[in-house]
């Protein structure tokens, strides 16, 4: 499958339309130092690239009724011969975008609009990312507000709700994507499931994962891969991964490649002997509000809507478990299944969307009830991936079975 340079034009040009803008501002992610001289991988932010199909960090794209450029960042001479020159070229083939002016020219060009028009739509960065989950937002997106804002009377509009509402509904060329990342996070674990026993490690698997991801045309992970042996799994997003795997444990992977910038994501709960019947009823449990879950999952219906239906179910087979007395205590329910039952998946693995909007097809989203059992060194989670059809939806990772043993 091809993302061509029209896919980025309509979506510049949906965006345009929906959100009635006049002039809308949006910077490329920067690149993060690690120490010294190295960097981080550079992974393009997900916005900018579904406007440019451009990969390159630290550009600014500037799209209006009448203008359509890309500014440049500064860049010393000496990084040709260290990191590769920027082929131009093929960047305004990709994107389709004619006009890429360096950044002296392009923020002269910049200023000169702006100075006739009273707000420009932007992304504002409200989230506080660093108070709810202990990390830093990317500073490109804080220097394009900082150099906007010397603009004293300019109005900023943030655009996120658009873009993401544009991003729910996936097109032909993304499910095609999307399949591909979940084909090839299937077949890699299909390979590792038929060989689960010569594993000693959480890490071995990982190297395999990786490995497996690699030799099928993935970039690598969508995420960090949390491979999670017994009560490892009660750890939602448990990443060490560095734990000798016991044989009456259950073996719990939360795993997706990365293909063309989308995200697979998907887990399997594994025994890699025979299961006790306590793990084998959880289970059960877990698979049987999956099944249930699957059958809400349709055009039409609200996401908090479904939430509170998986919840309801959950808190059944809690109860049938012995966990819960009380089918109402929510507080309990989330003790033993503390997340959400699904979320939208696409460029990143907790997708743009607007969550208020109800399911339509073209909606690609996960499912993954979960029990978490830390007192009994059980943790089993079971996650597929579906896009929503105009009747009720498709399972796009059914290729992968969910046997436990
Ligand atoms: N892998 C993170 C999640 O399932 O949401
Ligand atoms: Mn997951
Ligand atoms: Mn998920």
């Amino acid at each position: 499958m091809e993302f061509t340079s029209e896919f980025f034009s309509k979506n510049r040009q949906r965006l345009l339309e929906s959100s009635e803008a006049e002039l809308i501002i949006l910077s490329a992610n920067g690149l993060l130092q690690r120490s010294s001289d190295t960097t981080f991988p550079f992974r393009q932010d997900s916005n900018f690239w579904y406007l440019t199909g451009i990969e390159e960090p630290d550009y600014i794209l500037v799209i209006g009724s009448e203008v359509t450029f890309l500014i440049m960042p500064p860049r010393a001479e000496h990084r040709d011969l260290w990191d590769g020159a920027v082929d131009i070229k093929a960047l305004q083939t990709t994107s389709g975008i004619e006009e890429i002016l360096d950044h002296h020219a392009g923020w002269n060009k910049l200023d000169h609009l702006i100075k006739k028009i009273k707000k420009v739509h932007t992304i504002t960065p409200v989230e506080a990312y660093f108070d709810s989950f202990g990390f830093y937002a990317n500073p490109a997106r804080g220097a394009l507000l900082a150099a906007l804002k010397k603009h004293r009377s300019l109005e900023l509009i943030d655009i996120r709700k658009h873009i993401a509402r544009l991003r729910q509904i996936k097109q032909e060329v993304e499910i095609m994507a999307l399949q591909r990342a979940i084909d090839i996070t299937a077949e890699t674990l299909t390979e590792i499931r038929n060989n689960i026993e010569t594993y000693k490690t959480e890490y071995e698997l990982v190297a395999d994962i990786t490995s497996g991801y690699i030799r099928r045309g993935a970039a690598g992970h969508a995420y960090q891969p949390i491979v999670a042996g017994g009560g490892n799994a009660a750890t939602i997003h448990y990443m060490s991964c560095n734990a000798e795997l016991a044989d009456n444990d259950l073996l719990l992977l939360d795993v997706g490649a990365e293909f063309k910038n989308y995200s697979a994501d998907i887990s399997r709960t594994w025994s890699r002997g025979k299961p006790s019947a306590r793990q084998k009823a959880v289970f059960k449990a877990v698979e049987k509000v999956q099944q249930a879950a699957f059958k809400l999952l349709k055009p039409g219906v609200t996401f908090k809507a479904y939430e509170q239906q998986v919840d309801d179910l959950m808190a059944i087979e809690l109860k049938e478990l012995g966990l819960i007395n009380d089918i109402t205590d929510k507080k309990k329910l989330k003790k033993y299944y503390p997340h959400l039952a699904s979320h939208f998946l696409g460029l990143d693995t907790h997708d743009a969307a607007d969550y208020e909007l109800p399911l339509a097809p073209g909606m690609v989203l996960t499912v993954e009830p979960g029990i978490y059992i830390p007192e009994e060194n059980i943790g089993v989670r079971i996650e597929d991936n579906i896009v929503i059809t105009k009747t009720g939806n498709k399972i796009l990772s059914a290729a992968l079975p969910h046997n436990l043993f």
